[in-house]
């Protein structure tokens, strides 16, 4: 009896301190708050007008959502797993694990996590995979993408998109709480997805995870399955918006707006056009909207400029700049520096000024300025002029861009080499080949793909690599055939 009442007393006590945990501690994010900060909707037919949405919208950074607004587009008509695979199935493109920042890089037909299209239609879908496409969207696909008239029937902002990423996953794919430097049009053409919205001015409380400093994206290191409200107590004093997005509707996800996305249902494809940031511009150029101007119908992103393009196979460019919104306005206000100090714009002065730029941000750098210059010197005289910069076609600064921007390694058929490192290999080849009496091709190729997730592909070249280099031979003490 006196055990009982003390397993009561027990379960009584213990109780209590579970009672005083706070409201949605180690619960999925969103029960922690209730959502409070509405999100203004449009249809199609009362979308605003270029002009209207930049001031309303993307220049107060204010999400909005476009619902329908996609579905008269051939995209939303035409996109099925048979329909992409037969005429866009050797395309390549870029994936990730369904869970970002914590699930292994899906290894594709040759490169980690680099696909053919028809591959990753033929997978995505299966149990014993986590394949999320996170790639630019081929440009070869354009044409049946629409883009939303409020954003680009005509006016500056349609002249200022910078990239065009595709999204696409078998349900199930969730990322982090995070925020994208450009603004950006999300459409949905399948699938439904959740999104949680918090805006910029709570940056302070999202729990930001260390990043390089000139980095303008971000994420939070929260757990968004299981919230510890002891760790980040601070997200759930963030006023937030819960907004569902079903295929065909478009959200408007303003610059630095902290998101957090779960992909519902079976299959969930979006595509996300990325526009410039627009800092500090006080109102946009919509001289070119008439009464002909068509606000009614999405016009295809074919007919659009965009700074950088996928071809479908080769270096990818996901997270390059943005040509007017940073290059040119940064070669002309350098310009002026150096010519207010009495200086010309010349190789040895800029790769001095681009200086001090080596941080460690996992980002490969060629910083090639020879090359870069040459580009945009029309003259060829050496030395790079206001009126060279102020002419310079989006080709010239694409070839500009390609010399001095660093490189992120995951554009790169060579990613396999940063994501695996060389101590990796080291140590596996250092602990494990002692084990073996020889160590076959065939062996390595096993050891490799299985403990280090790699492909066969670079497996076979680092045993290549192995065979032809003494150094490792010895390190390893076993005999290489
Ligand atoms: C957010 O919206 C989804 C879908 O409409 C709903 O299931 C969920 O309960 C909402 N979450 C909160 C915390 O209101
Ligand atoms: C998943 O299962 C299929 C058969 O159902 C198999 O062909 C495929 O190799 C498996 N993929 C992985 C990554 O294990
Ligand atoms: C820049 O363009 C203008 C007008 O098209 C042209 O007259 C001028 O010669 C060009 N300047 C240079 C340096 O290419």
């Amino acid at each position: 009896m006196f055990f009982l009442r003390l397993i009561f007393l027990f379960v009584v006590v213990f109780n209590c301190i579970k009672a005083q945990d706070p409201v949605g501690h180690l619960k999925p994010l969103g029960e922690q708050t209730p959502p409070t900060v509405p999100i203004d909707e449009f249809t199609i037919d009362n979308a605003p007008r270029p002009y209207d949405f930049y001031e309303n919208y993307v220049k107060p950074s204010k999400a909005a959502i476009f619902r329908g607004a996609m579905l008269d587009t051939s995209g939303f008509k035409l996109w099925t797993d048979e329909y992409i695979k037969e005429n866009y199935g050797t395309m390549e493109v870029r994936t990730e694990g369904k869970k970002e920042k914590n699930s292994k890089i899906p290894v594709g037909v040759k490169y980690l996590g680099r696909d053919t299209i028809s591959h990753f239609v033929d997978n995505y879908h299966l149990p014993n995979t986590s394949m999320y496409m996170v790639s630019e969207l081929p440009e070869v696909m354009f044409k049946e993408v629409g883009v939303l008239p409020s954003l680009g029937a005509c006016g500056e902002m349609g002249r200022r998109f910078v990239e065009i990423d595709i999204w696409w996953n078998g349900g199930g794919g969730r990322s982090v709480i995070h925020k994208d430097a450009f603004n950006q049009l999300n459409c949905l053409y399948r699938g439904t997805k959740s999104w949680k919205l918090y805006e910029y001015k709570y940056e302070k409380w999202i729990h930001k995870h260390w990043e390089p400093e000139n980095e303008v994206g971000g994420f939070s290191e929260v757990d968004v399955d299981a919230v510890d409200l002891y760790k980040h107590p601070n997200i759930a004093k963030i006023p937030w918006s819960n907004i569902t997005i079903n295929a065909g509707d478009c959200l408007f996800l303003p610059k630095s707006y902290y998101h957090q996305v779960h992909s519902n249902g079976e299959q969930n494809l979006a595509v996300s056009i990325l526009f410039s940031r627009f800092d500090g511009i006080e109102h946009i150029d919509v001289s070119d909207c008439t009464d002909q101007t068509d606000y009614k119908i999405p016009r295809p992103l074919s007919e659009a400029g965009v700074m950088w393009k996928w071809c479908g196979t080769g270096m990818m460019s996901m997270g390059n700049g943005d040509f007017e919104g940073e290059y040119r306005p940064m070669l002309m206000r350098t310009i002026a520096d150096l010519n207010e100090a009495g200086m010309d714009f010349t190789v040895d002065n800029i790769a001095e000024l681009s200086g001090g730029q080596d941080e460690d941000d996992g980002k490969l750098r060629i910083g090639n300025y020879d090359k870069a210059l040459a580009v945009l010197d029309a003259n060829g005289d050496g030395k790079l002029t206001m009126e060279e910069v102020q002419n310079a076609t989006w080709d010239q600064l694409r070839a500009y861009a390609l010399e001095v921007e660093p490189h992120e390694p995951s554009n790169s058929y060579k990613f396999e080499y940063s994501y695996i490192s060389y101590d990796e290999v080291k140590m596996i080849l250092d602990n494990i080949i002692p084990q073996y009496e020889t160590l076959t091709r065939e062996k390595w190729i096993n050891v490799y793909t299985k403990m280090l997730h790699g492909t066969t592909n670079f497996a076979n070249q680092i045993f290549t690599g192995l065979v032809d280099s003494e150094e490792i031979n010895e390190v390893s003490t076993s005999n290489l055939t």
